[in-house]
C-alpha cells in the first residue's frame, strides 16, 4: 500500500473543502502525514497563489510526496503550483482525469474548485488519487522526460 506525506492548502474560497479532505486524511491509513500551509479559519489572506506555491514547494524540496490544493474553482491554484520547478500540478474533477493525472502525467499536485464540485465527489477524488501511484517503467515515463528535459533546459538562462 502506497504511503504519503501529503501538503494541502486553500484560499478562502476552498477553505471548508480543504477541511474536510484534511481530515479525511487524517483517518486514512495511506497518509502519514498532512502538512497544512492554510488558509485559517475565517482568514482571506493569503491569496490562492501564496497557498498554491508553499504546497508545491513542499513538493519540490521533499517534504511532502503530494499536494492537494483547492480554491473557488482549482484553476488559479494550478497555474501558480506549477511554476514552482519539478512539479506538475493539474486541475481534475472526475475520475479519469484524477487517475491519469498520476499514471500518463506524473502529477504530484491535485488541484480541485470548491465552487465547481461536491464535496461529496471531492472527499471520493482525494480518497482514490492517493491510490495511484506513476509506474517509471510505463510508456508515459519518456513523455513526462520531455517536460523535465524543457524545465531543465531553462536553468541558468536567466
Ligand atoms: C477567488 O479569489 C477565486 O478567484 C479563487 O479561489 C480561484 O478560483 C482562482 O483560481
Amino acid at each position: 500500500m502506497p504511503k504519503w506525506r501529503v501538503a494541502i492548502g486553500s484560499d478562502d474560497a476552498g477553505y471548508d473543502y480543504k477541511e474536510k479532505i484534511k481530515a479525511d486524511f487524517l483517518a486514512d491509513e495511506r497518509v502519514t502525514e498532512v502538512i497544512d500551509v492554510g488558509v485559517g479559519a475565517g482568514e482571506t489572506f493569503p491569496y490562492y497563489p501564496t497557498s498554491a506555491i508553499a504546497v508545491a514547494t513542499h513538493v519540490a524540496e521533499g517534504r511532502a510526496d503530494r499536494g492537494l490544493l483547492i480554491c473557488g474553482t482549482g484553476l488559479g491554484m494550478a497555474i501558480a503550483a506549477d511554476k514552482v520547478p519539478g512539479v506538475r500540478a493539474v486541475t481534475a474533477h472526475d475520475s479519469y482525469s484524477v487517475e491519469r493525472s498520476v499514471l500518463s502525467n506524473n502529477a504530484q499536485v491535485l488541484c480541485m474548485g470548491q465552487r465547481v464540485v461536491g464535496i461529496e465527489l471531492a472527499r471520493r477524488l482525494a480518497r482514490e488519487w492517493l491510490s495511484y501511484e506513476f509506474d517509471d517503467s510505463s510508456p508515459s515515463a519518456a513523455k513526462v522526460a520531455v517536460i523535465t528535459e524543457y524545465e531543465d533546459s531553462l536553468k541558468g538562462d536567466s
